[in-house]
C-alpha cells in the first residue's frame, strides 16, 4: 500500500493561481462574449526581446549538426551564462560573486520552492504576510509548517505582518526562527525596503544565525534610489543570504523559463552536531541529483539579454510595464481607491471597499467589470481586504480597465 505525503492533504486543494484560472474559465463559459481583461497572475504580454529570439534560433540550428550539438549540459548552468550573470548583475555593480556561486534554473518559482530540500524539517520558518504562496505551500508540503488553523495560517510558521499600519515593513521576529523569506520588491504588495531597512535584516540574521531567502525576481522594476536591487549590496549579506532571480518578468521568459539562484560559498548551515556545512555544496548536490539543467537553447536566449542590444530591448520592456503601473496607480487613485506599491514594482495593491472580503471583491470585479485581479487573501491573512492589480497587460487593456473602474 503506497502511503501518500499527508502534508498534501493539509494544504488548500488548489494553488492560488489555479483557483483564479478556474473562476475565470467559468465566467467565460457563462459569458462567452465578456471582454475580460487579465490583471491577475503576473504573466507578461509583450513578446520576447529580438536578441533572445535570435539567440534561440541560432542555438536551435546548432542542434542540427553533430559538431555543435549539445546533449546534457552542466546541472549548474553553462559557464557562458553563469559568467554573464556574475559580471552583469553583480561584479559590474561592485558585488563580488563567483560563477560557482550562480546556479541557473528554470525559474525562481522552482528554486524558492525547492530550496527547502537542503534545510532540516525542524527549522522554524518566518514568512512575510502577505507573500508569494509558493513559500508557504512548499514548507507545508515539506512538513515544516505544522498544521493549518481555521484562519488558514499554519501553526509552525511565523508570520511577519506587512500592512498599511507598519508601512509594509516587516518587524523582526520576536521568537527564535532559523529561515526567513523576504521578497523585495514585494510580491504581492509592490512595496520595497530601503537600504537601511534591509541592513537591519542582515544584521539580525548575522546575530541570530538565521538564513535569509531573498527573492529578488522584481529587482529590474526599481526606479527609486536607496532601494537595493540585490541583498548583496548590504555589507555582510553573503554570510547570511541566498538570492533568487528570474528572467521571467525582466525579459519576458514566463513561458521560456529561466532563472538563477546565488548561494555564496561562505554561507553556512549547521549539522546536527553543530558543525558548519557549506550551503553552496548542498545546493550543488541537490541540483546535480534532481535537475538536469535548463535547456541549452534557453540559456543562450538568457545570455543574449546581456548583450548590448539585449539590454536595450529588456530596458524597453521594463519601461513599458512601469508605465502601465503608473497608469494603474493614477486610475485607481482617480477612482477613489487606497493603493500601495506600483512605483518600484509591476504590482499595485489596492484596498477593497469596506465590508468586502478580497474574494468577494475579486468576484465583483470579475463579474461586473470583467477585470481579473488577484485576491489579497490568497497571499495570506494580512492580504485580506486587498486585491492586487498586475501591470503586465497590454497598454490598451490597462487603460480600458482603469476607465471601467473610474465609471
Ligand atoms: C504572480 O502573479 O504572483 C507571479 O506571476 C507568479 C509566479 O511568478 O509564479
Amino acid at each position: 500500500m503506497a502511503k501518500i505525503n499527508e502534508n498534501f492533504i493539509k494544504i488548500p486543494a488548489t494553488y492560488l493561481f489555479s483557483e483564479i484560472a478556474k473562476r475565470v474559465t467559468q465566467h467565460k463559459e457563462e459569458n462567452p462574449t465578456a471582454p475580460i481583461i487579465r490583471m491577475g497572475i503576473g504573466d507578461v504580454s509583450l513578446p520576447l526581446p529580438d536578441a533572445a529570439v535570435d539567440a534561440m534560433i541560432k542555438a536551435a540550428d546548432e542542434q542540427r549538426d553533430a559538431s555543435s550539438f549539445r546533449g546534457y549540459g552542466p546541472e549548474q548552468g553553462y559557464a557562458f551564462l553563469r559568467e554573464a550573470i556574475a559580471e552583469n548583475d553583480y561584479v559590474s555593480k561592485g558585488i563580488q560573486i563567483d560563477i560557482d556561486e550562480v546556479f541557473v534554473s528554470d525559474g525562481a518559482k522552482s528554486d524558492t520552492g525547492n530550496i527547502g530540500d537542503i534545510f532540516d524539517v525542524s527549522n522554524r520558518v518566518a514568512i512575510t504576510d502577505p507573500s508569494y504562496p509558493v513559500y508557504v505551500d512548499t514548507n507545508a508540503m515539506g512538513g515544516r509548517a505544522g498544521e493549518p488553523t481555521a484562519s488558514g495560517e499554519w501553526t509552525n510558521l511565523v508570520y511577519l505582518s506587512c500592512n498599511a499600519e507598519n508601512n509594509f515593513v516587516p518587524a523582526l521576529p520576536t521568537e527564535k526562527v532559523d529561515l526567513v523569506y523576504l521578497c523585495y520588491p514585494n510580491n504581492p504588495t509592490g512595496t520595497t525596503l530601503t537600504k537601511e531597512q534591509l541592513t537591519v535584516w542582515v544584521e539580525y540574521a548575522k546575530a541570530n544565525k538565521v538564513i535569509l531567502l531573498f527573492d529578488a525576481a522584481y529587482e529590474a522594476f526599481i526606479t527609486e534610489d536607496n532601494v537595493p536591487r540585490s541583498i548583496y549590496e548590504i555589507d555582510g549579506a553573503k554570510d547570511v543570504a541566498i538570492e533568487f532571480r528570474s528572467f521571467s518578468k525582466t525579459a519576458g521568459f514566463t513561458g521560456t523559463r529561466c532563472g538563477y539562484t546565488v548561494v555564496p560559498k561562505q554561507l553556512m548551515g549547521y549539522s546536527e552536531n553543530g558543525e558548519q556545512v557549506s550551503l553552496n555544496k548542498l545546493w550543488n548536490r541537490r541540483q546535480c541529483t534532481k535537475f538536469n539543467g535548463t535547456s541549452y537553447v534557453v540559456q543562450r536566449a538568457a545570455e543574449a539579454t546581456y548583450s548590448l542590444e539585449g539590454k536595450k530591448q529588456v530596458k524597453k520592456l521594463i519601461e513599458f510595464y512601469t508605465e502601465n503601473a503608473r497608469i494603474i496607480r493614477q486610475g485607481l487613485l482617480k477612482a477613489g481607491y487606497t493603493i500601495f506599491g506600483g512605483v518600484n514594482a509591476p504590482y499595485v495593491w489596492a484596498k477593497a471597499p469596506v465590508g468586502q472580503t478580497s474574494w468577494e471583491y475579486f468576484d465583483y470585479l470579475l463579474k461586473e467589470k470583467n477585470i481579473v485581479t488577484t485576491p489579497g487573501a490568497g497571499f495570506g491573512a494580512s492580504g485580506e481586504g486587498y486585491v492586487r492589480f498586475s501591470a503586465f497587460g497590454s497598454r490598451e487593456a490597462t487603460i480600458e480597465a482603469m476607465q471601467r473602474l473610474e465609471k
